[in-house]
C-alpha cells in the first residue's frame, strides 16, 4: 500500500502482524521498559520495519531513538518517517541525497470523534470533508484530513525543527488521483528563508486503514533557490 504512494527512491516497509524476529537494541529497550504491551508492540514492530528498510538500502541495522519532540533520529545520510495504528505499522526511509524529508501517517478508516473535525479543520477543509462524506462513501474523509495534517507535521518538523499547528496547513484533496496538496499558511513573521511553502502527497484507503505520505525531493546544488520539488510515486517501485 505505502510503496505505491512514495517515489522509487523511498524504501517503504509495512507490517500488519508482529514479526517473530523483531528485536530491540538495548538503548531502545531502555526507552520502552515501562510501556504497556500495546506501545511495546507498535514500538518494536515499526522499528523492525525501519531495519528492514535499512537493510534494503545497504545500511547496517541501527537503533531508532526519539530526538527533539519525539522525531525519530536517523543516521546523518538518512531521512525517514514511521507510523503505527491498530493493525498497521510502517516505516519509510531514503538517502538524504535523494529525499530531504518524508512524512507518513496511518489511521483507522473510521470517523473522528464528535467535534474533532471542527477543531483540526479550517472552514474550507470542513466543507470538502462534508461534501465527500456525502458524495464518496467508504472513506472517513474527516480522519483522512487528520492523517494528511499529521503527515505534513512529520515532514515539516524534521526539515525545520519548528512546530506547526493544525491551522497552519490548508489541505486540498483529489479523490480521483489519490493525491493531496498542503499549502503552508505560516505568516512572514513565522517563516524562515528556505522553508517549504507547500507539500504534495498521496493517500490510500485499503483494508480499513487510511495512509497518507509525503516525500520531498532533495535539492541539487544548482537548484538551491528553486521551489521544493515533489516526487510522485509510481506503482510497484521499490529500489
Ligand atoms: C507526533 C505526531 C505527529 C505523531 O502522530 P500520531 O498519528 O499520533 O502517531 P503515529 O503512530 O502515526 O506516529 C508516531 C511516530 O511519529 C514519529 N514522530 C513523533 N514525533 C515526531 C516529530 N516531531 N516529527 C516527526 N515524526 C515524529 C515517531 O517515529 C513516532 O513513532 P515512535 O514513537 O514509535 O518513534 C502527533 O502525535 C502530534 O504531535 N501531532 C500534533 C502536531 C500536528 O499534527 N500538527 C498538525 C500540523 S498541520
Amino acid at each position: 500500500m505505502l510503496t505505491q504512494l512514495l517515489p522509487a527512491q523511498v524504501v517503504a516497509v509495512e507490517a500488519t502482524t508482529a514479526p517473530v524476529d523483531a528485536m530491540l537494541f538495548p538503548e531502545e529497550e531502555r526507552q520502552i521498559r515501562n510501556a504497556v504491551d500495546k506501545r511495546r508492540d507498535e514500538y518494536t514492530t515499526v522499528r523492525w520495519c525501519a531495519r528492514r528498510a535499512m537493510a534494503e538500502m545497504g545500511l547496517p541495522a541501527a537503533p531508532v531513538l526519539p530526538g527533539l519532540r519525539g522525531a525519530p533520529q536517523w543516521a546523518p545520510s538518512v531521512v525517514g518517517s514511521m507510523t503505527h495504528c491498530a493493525g498497521y505499522r510502517a516505516a519509510a526511509l531514503a538517502h538524504s541525497s535523494d529525499i530531504s524529508a518524508i512524512g507518513i501517517d496511518a489511521e483507522p478508516n473510521e470517523p473522528l470523534p464528535e467535534g474533532v473535525l471542527e477543531a483540526i479543520g479550517l472552514p474550507q477543509e470542513v466543507r470538502w470533508v462534508r461534501h465527500y462524506l456525502r458524495a464518496i462513501p467508504g472513506v472517513a474523509w474527516d480522519r483522512l484530513l487528520f492523517s494528511m495534517k499529521e503527515s505534513v507535521y512529520k515532514t515539516w518538523f524534521p526539515l525545520t525543527g519548528r512546530e506547526m499547528d493544525f491551522e497552519d496547513a490548508l489541505i486540498t484533496v483529489d479523490p480521483a488521483l489519490g493525491t493531496f496538496h498542503a499549502r503552508l499558511l505560516l505568516g512572514p513573521a513565522e517563516r524562515m528563508e528556505g522553508d517549504p511553502r507547500s507539500f504534495t502527497g498521496r493517500w490510500s484507503a485499503e483494508n480499513g486503514v487510511l495512509v497518507s505520505a509525503i516525500a520531498v525531493a532533495a535539492e541539487v546544488p544548482a537548484q538551491r533557490n528553486a521551489p521544493h520539488q515533489v516526487l510522485v510515486g509510481s506503482v510497484g517501485q521499490i529500489s
